[in-house]
């Protein structure tokens, strides 16, 4: 890696935030890359100083083997040390950074109306209450405890108050059904779960407990009957302020089992000893799809998640005292957990903790919300920027967006469009846009830029984070050199990769380290440009083969939402008889344009353009949604069955709106 020359599509840091950055330039950044490769033991003991540790570690910072055909895949993170990840996120800045009266967190609810403050001091006690609580219930160092909460702080409560006590968090994000929170509970097993009788997303009003019990019931049909108790949040949009129900809900309540949280928290008291743990005891189990349907139970442990966590975000979202940091990600997902509650926490950083969706009770919401809180780093996903995007600049301009320093995206490849849209309208030019590129199995960023030090190209998440070495292999496992494009991997791990999937080393070592020993495969594509950019591609598995060559869908999707009418673009295989493969795109279109056959002409050149002839698309279909996740992923295996017009269609169940697939049927024959 150079400092890149000054080039015209690349977008600079500002002077302002340079002055006061922990990597103020890319020379610096590139020094301390180049020890955190040659010498990562001195790179990570300077981290963990920072820690609070009850026995220092006895062995190196990092060992491990990657190699299968040398025996088992593992990694250890400064064996021998004992510590606990709650004592350092909570205890060590209220007793010792005195920051007890800093607000770690602003709650704000799905309506406007509710919003709370919580400081670091509160935060502890509550941990400890809820401690205290699983403790009661039995739970022991070890065991898993589910968590099936919406946006509310009690998540947090309940995720620390595991890690106080040595328990094993999986966390289920609250939109999924219960087939899936079934699921997940029995393959953690877990003997606790935690949950609220209900929750508003938008108008719209969730009975989470009904869900519970129909999930818990199904575990029993299956033989796991591993929950003994169940702990229930009064979700407090569901109760009037004298704490009367105001709401039709009925929640379903098994009385050998149900607890009230707020009863149980009432007599338990705010001070608990922190279990101490071995460093590589895990920390967490969190689900991730799997490409067999079968979701994986992705395990990360204490030290390494720790310390991986806490530097990403310190230098990611160059993160300072006063900074009010906002992750607009759901804690079910791995963004939240590491950058909503571990990594802020870590730092010692007040962040905003949002409930609600982008566009209730308006479209401004989010705006609105960096105005009230003054928010100065800002992290979303491009499906979000592109939803908000279709409303133009109209709403952002009722609000004061100028606390904002960083903006961040993260999760998919984000279209040039949308990257220029949000670092335009949303960040008015001023703040740089960190395109961070990682996975649940990653545990926190590994390409991406650094926002006083690295010259940004749109789409582009960059460069490595320190410790991390990408290479790009092709499909005979050979590592390219240069300019190239193929499989993204990761020769060596960094403290905070997983450690394995739950119960399934099997699992792990073919899913990551089979195809290629001697690397971590991500399962990506990537191409690396001129200058050493690496862009991401998009996952192998979407990549088709036309006639021949590689292409990547998200490079033709990236192309067709170049079009001012196309608000968003999935493309997938199709059988073709000829080229092995073709392309079937799905656009949904901006408000006021229309599906007609000149449009559809417009887009092939387009893409013709944009990529080359080998990419036109043989069909383009009017889709006026697309089948989604309540995450906002899109299912690609339902649109390539669409695409096919095969019914098969498999599992639906986290489907956010099953009508849409119908509706894309009935639409596909004037594709
Ligand atoms: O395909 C990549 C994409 O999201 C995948 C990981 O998904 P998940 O484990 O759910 O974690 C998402 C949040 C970290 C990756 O394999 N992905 C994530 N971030 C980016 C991305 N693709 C392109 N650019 C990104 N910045």
């Amino acid at each position: 890696m150079v400092v890149p020359d000054s080039q015209d599509n690349m977008f600079y840091p500002p002077l302002d935030l340079q002055q006061k950055a922990h990597v103020q330039d890319f020379e610096t950044y590139l020094e301390l890359y180049k020890k955190s490769i040659e010498n990562p033991d001195a790179f990570w003991k300077e981290v963990a100083a920072e820690f609070f540790w009850k026995k220092p570690a006895t062995g190196p910072t990092l060992r491990y083997n990657f190699d299968l055909t040398k025996g088992s895949v593992f990694v250890k993170c400064l064996e021998g040390a004992k510590t606990n990840v709650c004592h350092n996120v909570l205890d060590r800045h209220v007793n010792e950074g005195n920051l007890g009266e800093k607000v770690a967190y602003y709650w704000e609810g799905n309506s406007p109306d509710q919003h709370a403050e919580i400081t670091y001091s509160h935060l502890l006690s509550r941990v400890c209450g809820c401690a205290n609580v699983l403790k009661k219930l039995g739970v022991k160092k070890g065991d898993r405890v589910s968590i099936y909460l919406p946006m509310v702080p009690e998540l947090v409560y309940s995720m620390l108050a595991c890690a106080r006590v040595g328990a094993v968090h999986s966390v289920v994000f609250a939109g999924f059904s219960s087939e899936s929170l079934c699921e997940r509970i029995t393959d953690a097993q877990s003997s606790v779960l935690i949950t609220a009788d209900g929750v508003y997303r938008g108008e719209k009003l969730i009975n989470l407990k009904q869900i519970v019990d129909e999930a818990l019931a199904r575990c029993r049909e299956r033989g796991c009957s591993s929950v003994t108790k169940c702990l229930v949040v009064k979700h407090p949009a569901l109760r009037t302020k004298t704490g009367a129900s105001c709401h039709k809900l009925q929640t379903p309540w098994d009385r050998s089992r149900d607890l009230w949280w707020d009863e149980a928290m009432r007599d338990s008291p705010d001070q608990c000893e922190p279990e101490w743990m071995d460093s590589e005891d895990p920390l967490f189990i969190l689900y991730t799809s799997g490409s067999t349907g079968k979701p994986k139970g992705v395990v990360h442990t204490v030290a390494g998640y720790l310390l991986y966590t806490y530097l990403t975000f310190k230098y990611v979202f160059d993160h300072h005292p006063g900074d009010v940091f906002w992750c607009t990600a759901d804690i079910g997902w791995i963004t939240g957990h590491s950058y909503i509650t571990y990594g802020p926490l870590a730092n010692g950083a007040t962040s905003v903790l949002f409930e609600g969706v982008p566009t209730y009770p308006h479209v401004g919401r989010f705006w609105e919300i960096i105005q009230k809180y003054k928010v100065s780093k800002f992290y979303t996903a491009p499906t979000a920027i592109r939803l908000l995007m279709k409303y133009g600049r109209e709403p952002l301009q009722k609000f004061d967006l100028s606390s904002l320093r960083v903006l961040g995206s993260v999760g998919e490849p984000i279209n040039p469009e949308a990257w220029l849209w949000y670092h335009s309208v949303v960040g008015q030019s001023r703040c740089p846009v960190v395109d961070t590129f990682w996975q649940t199995e990653t545990g926190g960023h590994v390409l991406t830029p650094l926002p006083a030090a690295t010259p940004l190209k749109p789409g582009s998440a960059t460069f490595p984070f320190f410790g991390v070495e990408p290479s790009v292999l092709n499909e005979h496992g050979e590592e390219l050199q240069g300019e190239a494009e193929g499989y993204l991997v990761f020769r060596r791990p960094w403290p905070g990769i997983m450690r394995t999937l739950h119960k399934n080393q099997e699992g792990f070592e073919n899913t990551y380290f089979r195809k290629f020993p001697g690397f971590y495969v991500t399962g990506d594509g990537c191409r690396r440009d001129k200058d050493g950019y690496y862009w991401i591609t998009g996952r192998i598995d979407d990549m088709l083969n036309v006639s021949g060559h590689l292409l990547s869908t998200s490079e033709v999707e990236g192309a067709l939402t170049q079009h001012p009418g196309v608000a968003e673009a999935a493309v997938v295989g199709r059988p073709h008889q000829v080229k092995g493969e073709c392309l079937h795109c799905f656009v949904s279109l901006k408000g006021n344009t229309e599906f007609t056959l000149g449009l559809v002409q417009e887009l092939k050149t387009l893409v013709r353009e944009k990529i080359g002839p080998i990419a036109t698309p043989d069909f383009i279909q009017n889709a006026p949604a697309l089948p989604k996740t309540r995450s906002g992923k899109i299912l690609r295996r339902v649109l390539r069955q669409i695409a096919r017009n095969d019914r098969d269609l498999g599992d639906l169940s986290t489907l956010a709106d099953p009508k849409v697939v119908e509706l894309l049927f009935n639409q596909r024959n004037e594709a």
